[in-house]
């Protein structure tokens, strides 16, 4: 590690991921057999962090989990890839956050059952705020409860720390912690919901002026297949393809990419290098199987980089 990889601290969810392979989709009420179950350490903030470490970043996880079999398998993944988990919370009054995820050759579904999630508190994240102090960025999502989300910002904000805010799965957000963050990256879905403009239909840019209009410093938009789009208040609309890869699982795309986005911008690279190292992390993590084991490290982000569009 070098001095010029910036410290991430990501304040986040942490879940045990229940992935079950089937051909296709259940329909409504139809009973169907699935292929295979794995049992996989996940969760959007315990998968930004195990990125990061994996970049070669000091990372620290500051989240929660209950004292049961699946907390253990959680904390030793992040301890495992490198993650500090120290100062991580655990919980005798829930249990371990859970997914329940369908992966099909064509998309994943996800339904998160947050339990130790949702125990986390303001007093909680405040407790923790010596370690926020350390980090160059903050990276936060929304499968927390808001008022850990709240503290957590407004820790970082107070010190100057910027703060990327990944807004999944989407819900309100209040506008007084919308005008503490300096970076939020939502996906279409999430664009929609945030600001009741379609993207589709609408325009992407109409919507990401809707966002930038509520507080944030950039909207940076993951697009899939489409690469990702970003703009800065009073900037003009920039976009970067994605990158051809062959695909074997989703699960964990967008934490790649907030992985990817946060440690390029703790080491002060600008937003356009930055989405593109997004996008490379991001690329390569579908490739492999599992949200966690599939993010990739620092060397296999520069040699796709190096190989061009
Ligand atoms: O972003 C992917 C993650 O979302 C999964 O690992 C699952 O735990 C859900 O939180």
């Amino acid at each position: 590690m070098t001095s010029t990889h910036g410290t991430v601290v990501v304040v986040g969810s942490m879940n045990m991921d229940i992935v079950v392979k089937a051909s296709r989709f259940p329909a409504s009420g139809e009973t169907l057999f699935g292929q295979e179950v794995h049992f996989e350490p996940g969760g959007k903030g315990g998968n930004q962090a195990v990125a990061c470490a994996k970049l070669g970043h000091e990372t620290f996880m500051l989240g929660a989990v209950g004292g049961d079999a699946f907390g253990g398998s959680l904390m030793k993944s992040l301890e495992t890839n490198g993650v500090n988990a120290e100062h991580m919370k655990k919980t005798g009054s829930a249990a371990t956050g859970i997914a329940s995820i369908t992966l099909t050759p064509e998309d994943n579904t996800i339904l998160v059952v947050p339990g130790a999630n949702g125990t986390l508190t303001a007093e909680d994240v405040n407790a923790w705020s010596e370690v926020i102090s350390k980090g160059s960025i903050l990276l936060v999502q929304l499968e927390i409860p808001m008022e850990a989300v709240a503290a957590a910002v407004d820790i970082a904000y107070r010190q100057g720390i910027p703060v990327i805010l990944n807004p999944a799965p989407a819900s309100e957000i209040p506008a007084d912690v919308l005008g503490k963050i300096r970076y939020i990256t939502p996906n279409q879905t999430e664009l929609h919901t945030l600001t009741g403009v379609d993207p589709e239909s609408e325009g992407l840019e109409k919507a990401m002026d809707a966002l930038l209009a509520k507080g944030p410093e950039a909207v940076i938009a993951t697009l899939g297949s489409q690469g990702a789009a970003w703009k800065t208040r009073g900037g003009t609309l920039q976009r970067s393809a994605s990158r051809r890869v062959e695909v074997v699982d989703t699960t964990g795309a967008g934490d790649a990419f907030n992985g990817g986005l946060a440690c390029s911008l703790s080491r002060n690279r600008g937003l356009e290098e930055s989405v593109r190292f997004a996008i490379a992390v991001s690329a390569l993590a579908v490739t492999k199987f599992g949200a966690q084991g599939g993010m990739p490290v620092l060397k296999e982000v520069e040699r796709l980089l190096n190989e061009g569009e």
